[in-house]
């Protein structure tokens, strides 16, 4: 074992099982480990670093903006926050942006979201989240309630109460669980980490209708899916529908 696995061994929780390899280094698709060896980097990070390693336009652009201005919270106005939100909203055609630390808060957000808006439009009782079986929203309390694998689960109990899964691809076994108390439908349009499908058009568009015949909002989940790895922007521009609400990562 190298002298940085060691050290990690004795001040890292082992969440992860183990790890084989000790990274020193990137350079666009290449890893190379602390004895030189290079790897074709099939990982990207769990799907994060899709521009490659020490990618030379984010390098300067990371560089540039921390010499002049780092970070102000979110009290205040910076052109670059703002920049970055017209292209969001731009690419998406959605409304407005919120900015979260990581993909699991953004999902949070999205629940919360949903939540206020069926509670301000139909009262108290609408705010039940519905989202598929395997699927993978997070590991925040509330977005592990909303992932539907229970092996992920076990362990943390309680989770947050007014989340349930229904099969995926199944619209008759959606259209049972929509009523008036979900606040909102949470999908992936491909769903990824508990194993890869795309669901149907026909199928994604089946719930975007449920959704509106029930006043319940559609969120799709496109931390996976989204920023250009299908082709279009987001996942759902290949279907020709719209969510309410969307998350977005993992770029
Ligand atoms: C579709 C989807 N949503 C949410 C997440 C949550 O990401 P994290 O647990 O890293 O915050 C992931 C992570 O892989 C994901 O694939």
């Amino acid at each position: 074992m190298s002298h940085v696995a060691d050290r990690s061994s004795v001040v890292i929780m082992d969440t992860y099982g183990p790890r084989p390899r000790t990274f020193v280094s990137g350079d666009g698709v290449r890893l190379f480990d602390d004895n030189g060896k290079s790897y074709l980097d099939c990982l990207g990070g769990l799907a994060v670093v899709a521009v490659g390693h020490a990618n030379p336009a984010v390098t300067k652009a990371v560089a540039d903006q921390v010499a002049v201005l780092t970070h102000t919270s979110n009290l205040f106005h910076t052109e670059p926050q703002v920049e970055l939100a017209e292209k969001l909203v731009a690419l998406s055609e959605m409304d407005r942006v919120f900015f979260a630390n990581c993909r699991a808060t953004a999902n949070e957000a999205a629940i919360k979201l949903a939540r206020r808006y069926g509670q301000a439009r139909s009262g108290p009782d609408r705010y039940r989240i519905v989202s598929l079986n395997d699927s993978f929203h997070g590991r925040t309390l509330a977005t592990l309630a909303a992932t539907g694998q229970p092996a992920k689960q076990a362990t943390f109990a309680p989770l947050p109460v007014g989340f349930d899964q229904v099969p995926g691809g199944d619209i008759d076994a959606m259209a049972e669980a929509v009523d008036e108390s979900v606040a909102a439908v949470m999908l992936e349009v491909i769903q990824g980490e508990g194993g890869v499908i795309p669901w149907s058009a026909d199928y994604v568009r089946d719930v975007r209708s449920l959704c509106d015949e029930s006043g319940t909002l559609l969120i799709i989940d496109d931390v996976q899916a989204g920023m250009g790895r299908t082709g279009n922007w987001f996942s759902w521009q290949d279907l020709n529908i719209e969510p309410d609400i969307a998350s977005v990562a993992k770029a």
